[in-house]
């Protein structure tokens, strides 16, 4: 079910001049880099079985480690270097997915069929904000729990606390709604000033879009003016295995290096995975009955309400 919606398996800038290794639903791929954008493909030689990704590329084609076979953008094995002027068996050609890049990263679609579409990012399109791709993160984590955690208005004053943290953990009544994509959700709160208490509070909105299954939009309005939108895309590596995508776009704060930016994200996501990781089940229950709800839940129950809708968490038979 997983297989026919688009993934995010790497960044773009990382697929260059070497075949790039990846994994998505636990389908190895490789990823190459010709004239014709990135392909994707399993990562298996149609000859004898070895990896792509442990060869390299030259002339717009990927050679394999092993005896040299060269495949080309399609996929197609053009040249058997142990028999130059034989004719190539039609069976010598790659299993290639589909792939696009957008974002600054490169997603991949495992199913012929076209599948729902990328979530949108019209920050990162905007001339006035800076994008800034975070590397990305490994989490011991189902990307649904991953996901929840990241739309989770309630663990601000808790799982934060020293980083940005409010120390009220009131959450107010928000707006939750469930779209032909996902989850809309809108919450506002006023808390003081983190790094001065005795300032009167501010107030702070967060606009969430979740794209199920797996990939989730934040805008912040800061109480200053800024707004900053944050593209969490997660890759089901496996399971139990997350590789999450951050992709920052802000108006303000130009003049701020990078690296810090980069820096308080992955500190932000590291508080995060501490517990994430730890949380059991480690898949996301769909089934509601199985876990206790309260108001300030309201985001996460529309999300298990929506990936049952796709269809995860039922039983299928091939
Ligand atoms: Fe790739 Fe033989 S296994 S060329
Ligand atoms: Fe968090």
């Amino acid at each position: 079910m997983l297989a026919g919606h688009w993934h995010p398996v790497a960044l773009a800038a990382a697929v260059c001049d070497q075949p790039v290794a990846a994994r998505l639903l636990d389908q190895d791929l490789v990823l190459y880099r010709t004239a014709h954008g990135v392909t994707a493909a399993a990562d298996l030689c149609a000859h004898r079985g070895a990896p792509l990704s442990l060869g390299k590329i030259r002339g717009g084609r990927v050679i394999c480690a092993y005896h040299g076979y060269c495949y080309d953008a399609a996929g197609r094995c053009v040249e058997v270097p142990a028999h130059p002027a034989a004719p190539i068996p039609g069976k010598l050609h790659l299993r290639v997915f589909r792939s696009i890049e957008r974002y600054g990263l490169i997603w991949v679609n495992l199913a012929a069929e076209s599948g729902r579409e990328i979530s949108p990012f019209p920050e990162y399109d905007n001339d006035g904000y800076q994008k800034i791709v975070v590397p990305p993160l490994d989490w011991a984590a189902s990307a649904g729990r991953q996901i929840e955690s990241f739309c989770d208005v309630a663990h601000f004053a808790f799982v934060h606390e020293k980083t940005f943290a409010v120390r009220d953990p009131v959450v107010p009544r928000y707006h939750v709604e469930a779209t032909p994509w996902g989850v809309f959700s809108d919450f506002t709160s006023h808390a003081g000033n983190v790094s001065d208490p005795n300032a009167a509070a501010e107030t702070w909105r967060r606009v969430y879009r979740v794209h199920v299954p797996f990939t989730a939009h934040l805008v912040i309005h800061f109480p200053s003016g800024g707004k900053m939108a944050l593209l969490n895309a997660s890759c089901p590596v496996s399971a139990r295995r997350t590789r999450v995508f951050p992709v920052v776009a802000r108006d303000f704060g130009h003049d701020e290096p990078v690296a810090d930016v980069i820096a308080f994200q992955q500190r932000i996501y590291a508080e995060d995975q501490a517990i994430v990781e730890r949380q059991n089940p480690e898949d996301l229950p769909l089934d509601l009955g199985e876990e206790v709800h309260v108001r300030a839940d309201l985001t996460s129950v529309t999300y298990r309400r929506q990936l049952a809708a796709l269809g995860l968490g039922r039983g299928f038979t091939a």
